[in-house]
Parts: C-alpha cells; sequence; structure tokens
C-alpha cells in the first residue's frame, strides 16, 4: 500500500514533467519514469469506469435481464438466445470467427464446433463483439456505428442525448430507443432473421411487431400474426414470467400490462451494462504500482504509448484514452471474410461505416475496438479473420505485407481459419474475399498517400510485437478467467429456467461452459 500511495503522490505532485521515484520505491527506474511520463501525457487515469454508476449483477434488475439473456422465449423460433453468440465464459463472444445463429443443430452448443444443418458455416456476416464493458460506450455500438448517439455531449453510454437506431433514419433519433446506447441496441438481434428471429416467424413485419410479438409471448397473451401467436401454443405459460417482472417493475404499470418489450430491453441492458471487467494489471501500474507488470509488458506499454516518429507503434492514435478507443471510424484495410453485407459488384463485400454515412473516407471504416481483455475475445477483426494478436498486429504495421501473406498460397487461407479449416473445400468459400479485402487496401493506401490516414506504416522486430501482446495482455481482468468470478454472470445452470428455454451452454466435448 505504501508503495502505491507513494506512485500516486509522485503522478499527482510532479504531473508531465516526469517524476523520479523516491527510496520508498527502489523498482522504480528509467522505464517507469518515460512511461509514466506517457500516461500522464495521455491524461490517463487508469480506470475506465471512474465516475459511472455501475449496476451489480446482483440488483434484480440485472438478474432478470440475465435470465431474459439466456433464454430461448426471444428467438423467434425459440432456438438462438443472446447467450447463443455473447457468453461470459466465452470472453463475452462466441468464440467464432463469424457467428451461427438460428436453426442450430444443439442450441446449448456454442464456440467451435457449433453446427447448423451438420455445417460449422456462419450465417452471420460480422464477428459478434463482446459485451464485457459494453457499459462504458458513450458514442457508437456495432462495428460501423449505426446505434449511435447523436447529442455532442453524449453522457455516459450515451444516456445524455438523443439515440438513433436502425429503426429511424441516420441523423435522426429513435424516439423508442430507451435510456442508453447498450438499452437501445438490445432491442435489434431479436429483429434479427440469421441472428435470432429466424425465417417464418413475423416474416415481413416491422420490428416493433417482432417485439411485441415477443413481449406478448412471455406475457403468455397471445398477440400479433404467426404460428406462436396463441396462447400457451409455444409452450409459455403466464406466470414463467409475470413475477420476475413484477419484482422488478410493479407499479410502473397495471399487472396485465408490465411485460413490454421496452422493459424486456431495460432489464437486458442493466444486465450487460453490469459487466464491467476493467480491474486489469494495467490499472494498477497506472494507479501507482511499479510492480504490476512484467519487464515486457512496460516495453510494449512504451510502443503502444509512444507516436510512430518518436520510435513507437502509434497505437493510441485511435486505440485512445483509459477505455483503448476513440469510438471513431477508421479503414485498416482488415480482411473481408464471410457473405459480407450485400455491398460492391458481387454483393458479398461490407462497406462498413460508409453504409450508415455515404461518406467516401469512411468506405470499409470500422469502429475501433477496445482492447480490454483483448486476450480472450479472439478471434480478432470485424470479420473475425484473424486467431492471434500477433499477426492482428502485423496487419496493422503493414496491412499491404499482411494480406499479401494472408492470401499468398491462392485460396487456402482458409486453412489458418479454425471455424472454417474443417470445412471441405473451404478454398471455394468467399470467392471475392480477396478482392474485397485489396479494394479497401487501395482505398487506405490512397488515404495514407494523403496524408489522410492515422495508421502510418511501421517495422518492428518480432521481440517488439510479442512485447506489444504481453501489454494487451495486461488488459485482462482476471475475473474473466475465473469460473468462480465469472460465474456470477451465467445462471444456475442446474435448472433449465423459464419455461425450460434456457441455454446451459456446452463445448464441442459436451462439457458445461466455465471459462474462457
Ligand atoms: C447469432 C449471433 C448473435 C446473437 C444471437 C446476438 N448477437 Fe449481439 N452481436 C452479434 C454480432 C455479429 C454483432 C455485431 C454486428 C455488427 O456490428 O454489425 C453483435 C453486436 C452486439 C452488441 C454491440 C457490441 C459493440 O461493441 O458495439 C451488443 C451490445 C449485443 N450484440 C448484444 C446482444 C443482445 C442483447 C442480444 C440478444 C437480444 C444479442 N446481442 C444477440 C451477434 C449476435
Ligand atoms: C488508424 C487507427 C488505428 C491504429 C493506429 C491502430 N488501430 Fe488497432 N484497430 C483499429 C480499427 C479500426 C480496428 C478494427 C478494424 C476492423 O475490424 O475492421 C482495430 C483492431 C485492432 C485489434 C483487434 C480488436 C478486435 O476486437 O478484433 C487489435 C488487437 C488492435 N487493433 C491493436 C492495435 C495495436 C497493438 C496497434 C498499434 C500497433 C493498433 N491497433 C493501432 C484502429 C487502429
Amino acid at each position: 500500500m505504501g508503495k502505491i500511495t507513494a506512485g500516486l503522490l509522485c503522478v499527482a505532485i510532479m504531473g508531465s514533467s516526469g517524476c523520479v521515484f523516491d527510496k520508498d520505491n527502489k523498482s522504480a527506474n528509467k522505464t517507469d519514469t518515460q512511461l509514466r511520463e506517457l500516461i500522464s501525457d495521455a491524461g490517463l487515469t487508469g480506470n475506465p469506469a471512474a465516475g459511472r454508476d455501475i449496476a451489480s449483477i446482483l440488483d434484480p434488475k440485472a438478474q432478470l435481464g440475465m435470465q431474459l439473456f439466456f433464454s430461448k422465449a426471444l428467438g423467434g423460433d425459440q432456438d438462438s438466445a443472446c447467450v447463443s453468440c455473447h457468453h461470459p465464459a466465452l470472453g463475452g463472444g462466441d468464440g467464432l470467427s463469424l457467428p451461427l445463429g438460428v436453426g442450430a443443430d444443439n442450441t446449448d452448443l456454442l464456440g467451435p464446433g457449433r453446427e447448423r444443418s451438420g455445417s460449422v458455416l456462419p450465417n452471420v456476416p460480422r464477428n459478434a463483439p463482446t459485451t464485457f464493458n459494453i457499459a462504458l460506450w458513450d458514442q457508437v455500438l456495432f462495428h460501423d456505428g449505426r446505434v449511435e448517439s447523436l447529442s455532442k455531449i453524449p453522457g455516459k453510454n450515451g444516456s445524455a442525448g438523443a439515440i438513433r437506431t436502425p429503426d429511424s433514419a441516420p441523423g435522426t433519433a429513435d424516439s423508442n430507443a430507451g435510456a442508453n446506447l447498450t438499452v437501445a441496441q438490445s432491442r435489434f438481434p431479436v429483429t434479427s432473421a440469421a441472428e435470432m428471429r429466424g425465417a417464418s416467424f413475423e416474416f415481413g413485419n416491422s420490428n416493433q411487431t417482432v417485439r411485441d410479438h415477443l413481449a406478448a409471448r412471455l406475457a403468455d397473451t397471445g398477440a400479433g400474426s404467426g404460428e406462436l401467436s396463441t396462447p400457451d401454443a409455444d409452450g409459455i405459460a403466464g406466470d414463467d414470467w409475470q413475477a420476475a417482472f413484477e419484482e422488478v417493475y410493479k407499479g410502473e404499470a397495471d399487472v396485465a400490462n408490465l411485460i413490454s418489450y421496452a422493459r424486456i430491453a431495460d432489464a437486458i441492458g442493466a444486465y450487460e451494462n453490469s459487466q464491467v471487467f476493467v480491474d486489469n494489471p494495467w490499472k494498477a501500474y497506472v494507479e501507482g504500482d511499479n510492480s504490476a507488470l512484467s519487464a515486457a509488458q512496460k516495453r510494449g506499454a512504451m510502443l503502444f504509448f509512444r507516436a510512430a516518429d518518436d520510435g513507437g507503434a502509434g497505437c493510441a492514435n485511435c486505440h485512445r484514452g483509459d477505455f483503448f478507443t476513440d469510438e471513431k471510424f477508421h479503414n485498416i484495410a482488415m480482411i473481408q471474410i464471410g457473405e459480407g453485407k450485400g455491398d460492391g459488384a458481387n454483393n458479398d463485400d461490407d462497406f462498413g461505416r460508409f453504409r450508415e454515412s455515404k461518406e467516401l473516407k469512411d468506405k470499409y471504416a470500422f469502429r475501433t475496438p477496445t482492447l480490454l481483455n483483448i486476450e480472450v475475445t479472439g478471434p480478432y477483426g470485424h470479420a473475425g479473420a484473424y486467431n492471434n494478436l500477433q499477426d492482428v498486429i502485423r496487419h496493422h504495421l503493414n496491412p499491404q505485407n499482411a494480406i499479401d501473406d494472408f492470401f499468398a498460397s491462392a485460396l487456402t487461407w482458409c486453412h489458418n481459419i479454425a471455424q472454417l479449416s474443417e470445412v471441405a473445400d473451404c478454398d471455394a468459400l468467399y470467392t471475392h474475399a480477396e478482392d474485397n479485402t485489396r479494394s479497401a487496401l487501395t482505398l487506405l493506401t490512397d488515404l495514407q498517400d494523403k496524408g489522410l490516414s492515422k495508421l502510418q506504416n511501421i517495422s518492428l522486430d518480432n521481440a517488439q510485437v510479442e512485447d506489444l501482446v504481453a501489454f494487451m495482455q495486461a488488459l485482462t481482468d482476471p475475473c474473466v478467467k475465473s469460473t468462480s468470478c465469472i460465474g456470477q454472470w451465467i445462471p444456475d445452470t442446474s435448472t433449465t429456467g423459464a419455461a425450460g428455454l434456457q441455454i446451459n451452454a456446452e463445448d464441442a466435448n459436451m462439457q458445461p461452459l466455465l471459462h474462457n
């Protein structure tokens, strides 16, 4: 404790002028002095959750949200839940390059080995981001930011101003978005045919009709069209969810109208926003404990925060601040695989932020991801094309070389992607993957030539790349790797939940998913 206090005092008193640790702290050395100067210059506190009102997972609303998050009751055909792609034991994602949503052969099997109709081929075009620390985003959610705060001062988690969603036109507010970005987002997966809705449930009807029907299903009142509309035809009885909603929302509406999709989204949002995992070695270091990082992690941190012209890797140009993101969009020519979002000449490309903004500078630009807990949230990139952090770093340092390497042996790139490698003739999949990726590279090179990109080509040796990886591993909160700790965000697996629709996740060996 004495050591920590000494460090804090030093930062506070000496500020950016640097600080020489006193005799209390014999481990202080030149590296620490330099690193603390970078930390001070960047204005870091180490705690991205500071000043936020983070709900506990033990809060009844978060508990209700957890039940909903894990329940197939919200899947149109009752075969998919939020957790199908965002399991706490899989780093808040699904451990896959690209997700498999509805129609799984075994709905409880998550991660590698998950299949639809006997195939591991995904039916969703983008990598599932982690839900960990979702409460810390203030401006944009999704890889392309299609849920976003319209306010110049968005407030914590976008709670201060108007929120735009896919239900409203670009630049205009969705008046039903809810209290914050997380709640707004949770209104959409249930409307996606590939993720949760399925092909026939409320086919062709509006997003709100889908939501109303799901709420009516939980309340067992029956509403709207579709095969599951009559009470009890769906196996859900009126008392399966009613008591739980009454415990949290009693008094907000008369009992018969308590279960609405707005409240479902509100509760799911509370559960997700309780997933704050920021207690990592880096935070301890920034807060003053010089012994919290290894020598390699300190070297990696120096590279990370130093600008390229100062011998660094310039990572903090974009992965900025305590949350390691500027919440902005950049084209870094990340590898594009999968079925895409229907863009480009062959309808299998993904133009990223351009799809929303229609501005050329945003073509192939994706949101800068946070790097907290990055060790457990792979595969990486918006299409999950990279399995490890070394490859992601090399891509940033020289996209041209990385793309050449990735596609080096004509059409065998798929063998490097765990999820696809076992698919017979995977070479025949996604035949435009290379062309689409190279289109992004052409635009990136053009931006770089004009001095408009924050991504610079940088040459690092292997040892430096390993140092950067070591640094990023210091961003892991031990909770996310502990069965008992992360288990608080997983419902009791000795029950099957309301109407028996709870997903109790298992891996390809039929073993319970415990932690990453
Ligand atoms: C079939 C897989 C799948 C299911 C089921 C699913 N998601 Fe997702 N989720 C994704 C993918 C893929 C994305 C990224 C989509 C994009 O950016 O275009 C995403 C994005 C998100 C994000 C934004 C993350 C960020 O960093 O911006 C949140 C939050 C989220 N999902 C929560 C949920 C909730 C809540 C549910 C249930 C109501 C749900 N998801 C169901 C795959 C899934
Ligand atoms: C120009 C802005 C920019 C710079 C500079 C930058 N990044 Fe990134 N980084 C991004 C964007 C944008 C993505 C997501 C791209 C995508 O998926 O299409 C990303 C993705 C990543 C990922 C994968 C995250 C995930 O969840 O999939 C890692 C890891 C990463 N960056 C680390 C680094 C490191 C280390 C450096 C310094 C060597 C760095 N970045 C420099 C913008 C940047």
